[in-house]
């Protein structure tokens, strides 16, 4: 693919403050394609950063026809830059827009507009500890009419900036509320596409369970609400007596998630062994009440490793941890290792782009 570099915008990553938050700032350069039925995908170009300009029919302001990713770039101890299994991201990207029936791209062309944007954008590669690139791919139907229809055109667009820890406590047990009666996605439906519809669904809960202390919501099946599925906008995993890894089988409601997929791997060479399963809350409970449970975490991009400290129900709170368990750290560890390239990938993971500076 042929992509047009123009100048960059506006902006300096030496002007952010060191306390970068997450997904609040931009580097001055993003890509963008547009596509239309016909002609296909067209138009590359990596250019400054700055708003879109959407007349107000457009079919995702309406309809919602939208996709997106998250994916991290990573700076190394020698100054060269790791990107953490962008394939499987622009993989993920096709599964999400065919389900949302929305074209699809090659994702030899995805991975490169990424490598390009980011080797251009490199200075905004934050060195800080536990600090990266956030980088996010969207794309959004871009047709204008209000006939409710699968648009006939798209743009692709990939912005990325620099960010601190997910959390702002850090990597800190969070509390989180076991929720039964709304529900975030049905199998069937669009739980295992990255669409923005899913994440506006579960803003009602969390933003209510937030007044009450709660920082995440774990989603039950929405059919029986028996089934662990999700903790917030990360998958989830149970530690059985220090020793086992237990996450929930992909159910067609959950998301596919590059951290679950990667410690799923990772952890049986660090000794422990893990299991996908159907995983029934009332159980989960009772094996935290019984103490067979000694450790929670959620398993995602952006916080890699989150360890759950209380599970909320309205009768009852059931508390694993005050501190990140032993598991949740090693995992967080070497994840993290080899994602800033601290120690080799064995994995083939990492994707290296040389430094310019
Ligand atoms: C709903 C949901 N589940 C799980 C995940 C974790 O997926 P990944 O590890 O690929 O970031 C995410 C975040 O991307 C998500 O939004």
């Amino acid at each position: 693919m042929k992509i047009t570099i123009e100048p960059a915008g506006p902006g300096d990553p030496k002007s952010l403050p060191a306390n970068l938050g997450f997904g609040k700032y931009f580097a001055n350069l993003m890509f963008s394609q547009r596509y239309s039925a016909g002609e296909g995908w067209h138009d590359a170009r990596i250019g400054p950063y700055g708003p879109l300009s959407l007349d107000p029919a457009t079919v995702v302001l309406h309809y919602a026809q939208e996709i997106f990713e998250g994916l991290k770039a990573y700076r190394r101890p020698d100054g060269k830059i790791n990107l953490f299994r962008p394939w499987e991201n622009a993989l993920r990207f096709n599964r999400s827009a065919e389900r949302m029936a929305m074209a699809t791209l090659d994702p030899e062309d995805h991975v490169q507009a990424i490598v390009e944007l980011v080797s251009l954008v490199q200075k905004w590669v934050p060195t800080q500890e536990s600090a990266s690139l956030y980088i996010r791919p969207t794309m959004i139907g871009t047709d204008v009419g209000l006939g409710v229809h699968a648009s006939q055109s798209y743009l692709h667009y990939i912005i990325a900036g620099p960010a601190g820890p997910y959390f702002s406590t850090g990597f800190n047990p969070v509390a989180v509320y076991v929720c039964s009666d709304q529900v975030r996605a049905v199998r069937g439906g669009t739980g295992e596409a990255k669409t923005g519809g899913n994440y506006a669904a579960s803003l009602f809960v969390a933003e209510k369970v937030k007044a009450r202390g709660y920082q995440q919501v774990l989603w039950l099946d929405a059919t029986e609400r028996r089934y662990v599925e999700e903790v917030g906008a990360m998958n989830i995993a149970f530690v059985y007596d220090g020793t086992h890894i237990a996450t929930p089988a992909l159910s067609g409601s959950i998301l596919a998630g590059i951290t679950r997929n990667s410690v799923l791997k990772l952890a049986p060479d660090l000794g422990y062994t893990v299991s996908e399963e159907r995983l029934d809350i009332q159980k989960v409970l009772a094996d935290i009440r019984a103490g067979r449970i000694t450790e929670a975490f959620g398993l995602g991009t952006a916080a890699v490793i989150a360890p759950l400290g209380t599970l909320g129900t309205e009768d009852e709170t059931y508390t694993i941890n005050d501190e990140p368990g032993p598991v949740a750290r090693r995992l967080y560890r070497t994840l993290t290792d080899i994602q800033y390239g601290r120690i080799p990938d064995p994995y083939g993971w990492t994707y290296t782009i040389d430094s310019k500076n």
